[in-house]
């Protein structure tokens, strides 16, 4: 799948298994999730544009570089939240975005209660984090507010991501590159993906 990047580092894929286990606690899940986000961001990141600069060592003159891109966060509120803390400890100068989504219960469908967004402009690099994607419906919501605003990029960062929400996602913005740790094929009859790890926000704050 092109513009999908499943990220396949030792640590993240036993990781991964941590999440998924059900015997894993709220205290160990809280522990992995932060360290798998770090990452999945560190990777997603890879790429960013570099400006160079010059500096001094103690020894003499040299070139070296800055990321000159501008950072937006922009974290689904809630379980994207979890993913946050370990974007900011790479980025911390980076500006922060919210979007509150919920899905309802019965027909999965994403219902938004919140927005605040920072200035978005053709320097912005503006990365979604949210660690479910399963039908698509929540990140398709998120993109098309962001995407008429015309950032210089966008990238997704997730933990686990279905098939099913990875297709709708690609037939209407192609162009927008995945980062996760998996793909699990299946979503179940109430919309969760199968064999997934659950809810994760239920799971990251202990609802
Ligand atoms: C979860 C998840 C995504 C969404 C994915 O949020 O964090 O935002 O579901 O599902 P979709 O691809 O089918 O839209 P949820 O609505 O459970 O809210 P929460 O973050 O408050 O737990
Ligand atoms: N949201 C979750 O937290 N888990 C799923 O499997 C699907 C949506």
């Amino acid at each position: 799948m092109k513009n999908v990047y499943i990220v396949k580092h030792s640590l993240i894929q036993d990781f991964l298994s941590h999440l998924r286990n059900r015997k894993t606690s709220l205290h160990k899940f809280r522990h992995y999730s932060d360290r798998i986000c770090q990452l999945l961001f560190f990777e997603a990141i890879r790429d960013l544009q570099l400006q160079k600069i010059t500096l001094e060592t103690p020894l003499s003159k040299t070139g070296g570089v800055k990321i000159s891109d501008e950072i937006i966060i922009l974290p689904v509120l809630r379980a994207g939240i979890a993913m946050l803390f370990g974007a900011l400890y790479l980025l911390p100068k980076s500006k922060i975005g919210f979007i509150g989504l919920e899905r309802d219960e019965k027909t999965a469908k994403a219902s938004q209660y919140y927005w605040k967004m920072p200035l978005v402009t053709e320097k912005s690099v503006v990365i979604i984090t949210d660690p479910m994607l399963a039908t698509g419906g929540s990140l398709v919501h998120v993109l098309r507010q962001v995407a008429p605003k015309n950032p210089k990029r966008i990238i997704v960062v997730c933990v686990v991501a279905a098939t099913e929400g990875i297709k709708m996602v690609q037939k209407e913005f192609p162009r927008v590159k995945i980062f996760t740790a998996v793909v699990d094929k299946k979503l179940n009859v109430t919309k969760y993906i199968v064999p997934g790890l659950g809810d994760y926000g239920d799971r990251y704050f202990g609802t």
